[in-house]
């Protein structure tokens, strides 16, 4: 009676050994799985980082290939080169360099909470934000206007902005292009009333043919395009609304298609 007693006891606690084992097994193989997931976050987001940074390189890149062609083909031709030529050119160059290195430094800061805004000239930021897609639109022989009301302030992060009228005035481009248009052109109007900036930015493409026509901010939602990825407008929604408390809006006049990006003064 005893030694049973005794013998339970012992496989008791050799059980119970078993089971911490098996416990502090599970513990480190549950640590493991974490750290995993958590790894495989970090890739996720680190490859979501690339795709907005490509998205961003791929205009400010081709524009800069062609550049220098007018330059180069001058001086092919032996015909003389004034220096204000070249000057503009080297301007456009160090304005789309400083884009794209602003565009890394962008994303890194992304979800950064405690990013500093700065106010900055509009009317500045929107010359060279031109400066990175004039040649394209050149090339297309697409019309550019741009009317301000009064070179206002503007609080926020300045390349984020740059990069939401880039994406908006490319998709118009690709638009007018697509649909070969006569007389493209592009209209962009900053005004101001008490409390917000207004950013407009209009074509005469005919306009966005989708209903409702929200969906041009889902993500991955791309239309009649063959290249298209569908991240620039998902995007520009994100930086304006979740980054600058502005709000985004879209809508069809009879001409084509209009952003307005209303961003807060304070
Ligand atoms: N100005 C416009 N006129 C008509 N349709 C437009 C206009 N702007 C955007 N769209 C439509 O909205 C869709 C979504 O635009 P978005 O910029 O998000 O993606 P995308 O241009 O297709 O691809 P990506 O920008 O990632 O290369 C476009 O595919 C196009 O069909
Ligand atoms: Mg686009």
């Amino acid at each position: 009676m005893r030694q049973t007693r005794l013998d339970e006891f012992l496989e008791l606690e050799e059980h119970n050994k078993e089971l911490e084992k098996k416990i502090q097994e599970e513990v480190a193989k549950n640590r493991a799985k974490d750290k995993l997931m958590f790894q495989q976050a970090k890739l996720a987001s680190m490859g979501e980082m690339l795709g907005n940074i490509s998205h961003q390189w791929r205009q400010p890149l081709m524009e800069m290939s062609s550049i220098f062609l007018p330059i180069e083909a001058k001086i092919n031709m032996d015909i003389p080169l004034d220096n204000k030529e070249i000057l503009d050119s080297i301007e456009k160059l160090n304005d789309i360099t400083k884009y794209m290195s602003n565009t890394i430094d962008d994303f890194k800061n992304f979800f950064a909470k405690e990013k500093e805004k700065i106010s900055f000239e509009i009317l500045e930021q929107i010359n060279s934000t031109v400066n990175i897609i004039s040649s394209s639109l050149k090339i297309n022989d697409i019309k550019l206007d741009i009317i301000i009301q009064k070179n206002t302030i503007m609080t926020g992060y300045k390349n984020e902005y740059s990069q939401v009228l880039i994406n908006i005035i490319n998709n118009a481009k690709d638009v007018l292009v697509d649909r070969k248009i006569s007389n493209p052109k592009i209209k962009i109007t900053i005004t101001e009333n008490r409390d917000d900036i207004i950013t407009k930015i209009e074509d005469n493409a005919g306009g966005i043919k989708i209903t409702p026509i929200e969906k041009v901010f889902d993500p991955f939602f791309t239309y009649e395009k063959v290249n298209g990825s569908g991240i620039g407008l998902f995007m520009s929604k994100l930086i304006i609304e979740n980054n600058m408390n502005g709000k985004l809006l879209v809508s069809n006049n009879k001409n084509g298609a209009i952003f307005t990006i209303i961003i807060p003064k304070a």
